[in-house]
């Protein structure tokens, strides 16, 4: 099985992807690291591991639509099984979406549905909240409301700032996306009718 990664920028969970494939032997390889960012830090993780990368560049297109379709085209190079969001900082339009429909992942920092968008630790602060998370999610149109594959839990601990919230959620990041993107390769995870099935170890 193929799997590509997009990234923006330090391209933790992807580097988290790529360990844990090596470390636990998946029948699966990372095809592609993609970034939209020439100057992603996780670029250099990739090449470094033999993984080949290539930039799409989004500031070079003068339009989302005129984006997604050259995305679209350099993914599709590497023959995808899976293509997997990681810290990938750009909206994407429906079609490039309904393309990937129920092959593509994608880590959200919050509880979905709460806190959908930006700045998610700063969102939960203000709301208040006694526990925070992160979800890996199909992704669907509609940004941010894929259905839920898992979810990673922390505590909202007194003297909390974003920073150190955003830290400690980083490292159960680090735990579930991989793991997700395991269920996934082993035939395991799939949405069907806009639910997702987990099959359970036979
Ligand atoms: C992560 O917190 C992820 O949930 C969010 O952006 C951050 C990306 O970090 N979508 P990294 O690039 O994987 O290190």
């Amino acid at each position: 099985k193929n799997i590509v990664i997009l990234i923006s920028g330090r391209g933790s969970n992807m580097e988290a992807i790529v360990r844990a494939q090596q470390a636990e032997a998946w029948p699966a390889r990372i095809a592609a690291v993609i970034s939209n960012k020439p100057d992603a830090k996780g670029l250099a993780f990739a090449a470094s591991h033999g993984i080949p990368t290539a930039v799409v560049p989004n500031k070079e297109f003068p339009t989302r639509e005129a984006f997604d379709a050259a995305l679209q085209e350099t993914i599709d190079r590497f023959n995808p099984d899976l293509v997997v969001l990681a810290g990938f900082m750009r909206i994407l339009t429906a079609p490039f979406v309904e393309h990937y429909a129920g092959r593509m992942l994608n880590i959200h920092p919050s509880l979905l549905p709460l806190f959908p968008g930006l700045h998610t630790h700063r969102q939960a602060l203000d709301a208040g909240v006694a526990e925070h998370g992160a979800t890996v999610h199909f992704v669907t149109a509609e940004l941010d409301h894929g259905p839920a594959v898992i979810q990673a839990r922390i505590p909202v601990l007194p003297g909390d700032t974003e920073d150190s919230l955003a830290e400690r959620l980083l490292a159960e990041e680090h735990v579930i996306y991989p793991k997700a993107v395991r269920l996934f390769i082993e035939d395991r995870l799939s949405i069907e009718n806009g639910e997702v099935r987990i099959a359970v170890t036979p």
